[in-house]
């Protein structure tokens, strides 16, 4: 095997993913909605996969052990096994985050897509970009999205296997100047996982099947305001899916909330603005972080706004951003 380094940035989903499909193969993790994102330039990990005398994965400088080691090599040894016979090699993983991890900044998306892309190289597997976002999905269904630049659309599909469960970059980025201001309202990780939480929301809220039959109009509509380069139209779409999740996650049982009153007075804060003409949209993951999309021109007062709200830690800035990308030794 080789040894590669991959670098993936982090995406944020304009129309969200909440839900995966029950009827399926559970190790597929294929998503019961489709998503629609914006990758970022900045906020990344950069994966290093090398052959070594034992398994070990070394995330930020330390030894990671536990569940994320079991997840890592767990991934490694189904890549391996997809084009060998005979037993992994035992791989030295380490990985760098450019992001705060597991505090809902999407660590995990750029982290499997690093990964992926860095163990296929390692193992000299000849992958397509669409395949390799299969695979970047099996670790987490956002990481599929982090393998392409720019906007990015993710069909949840209906086949049994997967195979149309597919991301695609959506042109449109490249001459609209649009940021994303990153607004952390607290350090430290989210309180419950996105995959259990996913799977609470399935089995309790209400909501949830409505969540899921709205949202294909909704990536629809997001694509049709991007062709047409439309922010209003784009950002109405965008908080809608957004507070459509966050009420279906709200109404699970026990809820799932995760805002903080910061992340309330933040969305306000937002909404004021427009009324005075500064147009910014708020959206929000599994965390009580607020991302606001922007045009360039408008980012830096809506950071100096946030920058005022009590209780924020920290705001950046975030252009859109790059694919993954891969360099190779022998
Ligand atoms: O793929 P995961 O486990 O990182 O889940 C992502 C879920 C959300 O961030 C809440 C929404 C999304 O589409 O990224």
């Amino acid at each position: 095997m080789k040894t590669a380094t991959a670098t993936a940035h982090s995406n944020i989903a304009l129309v969200k993913y909440w839900g995966k499909r029950a009827d399926v193969d559970r190790n597929l993790n294929l998503p019961a909605v489709g998503s629609l994102s914006m990758t970022l330039d900045g906020l990344r990990t950069v994966t290093t996969v090398a052959e070594a005398s034992e398994d070990a994965f070394v995330l930020d400088g330390a030894q990671a052990g536990g569940k994320p080691e079991q997840k890592v090599f767990a991934f490694l040894d189904r890549l391996w096994a997809s084009a060998h016979d005979t037993p992994r090699p035992r791989c030295a993983v380490t990985s760098v985050n450019h992001l705060p991890t597991a505090a809902g900044l999407a660590s995990s998306a750029s982290g499997f897509a690093a990964l992926a892309t860095a163990g296929a190289s390692a193992f000299e597997l000849d992958m397509s970009l669409p395949t390799l976002s299969q695979w970047a999905r099996m670790g987490s269904g956002s990481a599929a999205r982090s393998i392409y630049g720019g906007f990015v659309r993710l069909d949840a599909g209906t086949a049994e296997d997967g195979s149309d469960c597919v991301a695609r970059p959506l042109p449109g980025v490249e001459d609209w100047p649009l940021r994303l201001v990153v607004v952390q309202t607290t350090r430290g990780s989210k309180p419950v996982g996105s995959t259990e939480g996913m799977q609470a929301s399935r089995d309790t809220s209400p909501y949830y099947q409505a969540w899921v039959d709205t949202s294909i109009p909704d990536l629809d509509a997001a694509q049709a305001a991007i062709e047409a380069r439309d922010l209003p139209r784009l950002g109405g779409i965008v908080e809608h899916s957004c507070f459509k999740m966050h009420a279906c996650m709200m109404a699970t049982v026990p809820p799932i909330m995760y805002w903080k009153p910061a992340s309330l007075a933040v969305i306000q804060t937002v909404w004021a603005a427009r009324q005075e003409g500064v147009h910014g949209y708020v959206t929000m993951d599994a965390g009580p972080h607020v991302k606001i999309l922007c045009l360039a021109d408008d980012a830096e007062s809506i950071a100096a706004r946030c920058r005022a709200v009590p209780g924020v830690e920290e705001v950046n800035l975030c252009a859109p951003g790059p694919g993954a990308s891969v360099e190779v030794s022998a």
